[in-house]
């Protein structure tokens, strides 16, 4: 059921209350017009031509697929048009992208710096599985010109983040750093309105996300906590645990925000050069901050995902979060080894 305001109201609501300015607002709203036109783009699955098709690699050598491409550009092009931000980066560009700027009669653009994944979990594409777009706003330093240095900034400097979810409905979770909002897209006027949803997750979990195929590489405190959840009632956790993996991070969160839980990616022996498998600046940080706002904890086992000092656009994470006294106990096995 729809609640009462739109995501529009609210945003602006709460840029009032925080004292943020209108351009704040305004990225907001041009982040949700793009999400819905790529929502309708992925509702035309197949009849809009074969999202699934490879285009290339990314710069961290994964496949790119058209609807990767497709949404980036939409975000870009919604971002530009808006004017609200001097540059933005994304998982589908090796460098930062500047805006460039405005006319002398226009309004100067705002001060603002939007980081995105476009398409998390483009894997799902060809199995028709559920999609997101995950976004991170920090504040652009003064005279900032949209260098990729300007980006780097730890995820306390985040102003604003969130996702969206293309599942059976398109749903979006955003924060100002007050507790997080979630909102349902309707499509009959592309509005995303407030609808009800827990706002809280419960610091105690009998559910886990993890990619179990990569159990032969993890780390001694993941292969406890994992083998010790595995061996149920009669393991020394007393109790049965069940495990759900969408194998995209908006939807394993979602699922987290929706019904408690904890995921994770953790670093592994398979991985570990590359150090995480998930992204820090457009995945692991908005995504911990929504965990944080909700009550929950984002962490990499080995300290607070939020206060990593990023060295690179593009740099990965472990990451750990969701029901408080779950994460927590993992990240006591961290410490125990
Ligand atoms: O962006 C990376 C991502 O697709 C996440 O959305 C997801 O959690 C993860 O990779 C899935 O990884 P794997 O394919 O190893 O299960």
């Amino acid at each position: 059921m729809h609640n009462g305001s739109s995501l529009l109201e609210f945003t602006q609501a709460e840029c009032t209350r925080l004292g943020f300015d209108d351009d704040l607002a305004g990225v907001i709203a041009d982040i949700s017009s793009a999400c819905a036109a790529i929502s309708k783009l992925v509702r035309h699955g197949k009849l809009a031509g074969n999202f699934a098709a490879e285009r290339g690699t990314n710069i961290q050598d994964e496949a790119q697929k058209e609807l990767d491409f497709l949404a980036n550009d939409i975000l870009i092009d919604h971002a530009d048009r808006g004017g609200h931000l001097i540059a933005v980066a994304s998982e589908e560009m090796e460098e930062s992208l500047a805006f460039s700027p405005h006319k002398a009669d226009e309004k100067a653009r705002g001060n603002y710096l939007l980081v995105f994944d476009p398409l998390d979990g483009s894997s799902n594409i060809e199995v028709n599985g559920p999609v997101g777009t995950i976004f991170s706003v920090l504040r652009a330093p003064n005279g900032a010109r949209g260098l990729d240095a300007e980006f780097l900034q730890p995820g306390t400097n985040q102003l604003c983040a969130g996702y969206v979810l293309y599942g059976t409905s398109t749903e979006m979770v955003v924060t100002f750093g007050k507790g997080i909002a979630v909102f349902t897209l309707d499509s009959d006027d592309d509005l995303f309105k407030a609808t009800d949803h827990r706002l809280i997750i419960d610091d105690d979990t009998s559910e886990y996300g993890i990619n179990a195929s990569n159990q032969r590489f993890w780390e001694a405190p993941v292969q406890r906590y994992i083998s010790e959840i595995l061996a149920g009632k009669d393991g020394p956790r007393g109790r049965d645990f069940n495990m759900r993996w969408a194998g995209a991070m908006v939807a394993d969160v979602h699922r987290v925000l929706s019904r408690g839980g904890l995921f994770t990616y953790p670093i592994d022996e398979k991985i570990r050069a590359k150090g995480g498998r998930l992204r820090l600046m457009y995945e692991a940080n908005p995504m911990s901050m929504i965990m944080e706002q909700a009550g929950g904890l984002a962490s990499t086992g080995y300290g607070r995902i939020m206060e990593i000092m990023p060295s690179d656009l593009h740099q990965r994470v472990p990451v750990i979060l969701g029901a408080k006294n779950e994460v927590q106990r993992l990240i006591d096995y961290h410490s125990a080894t």
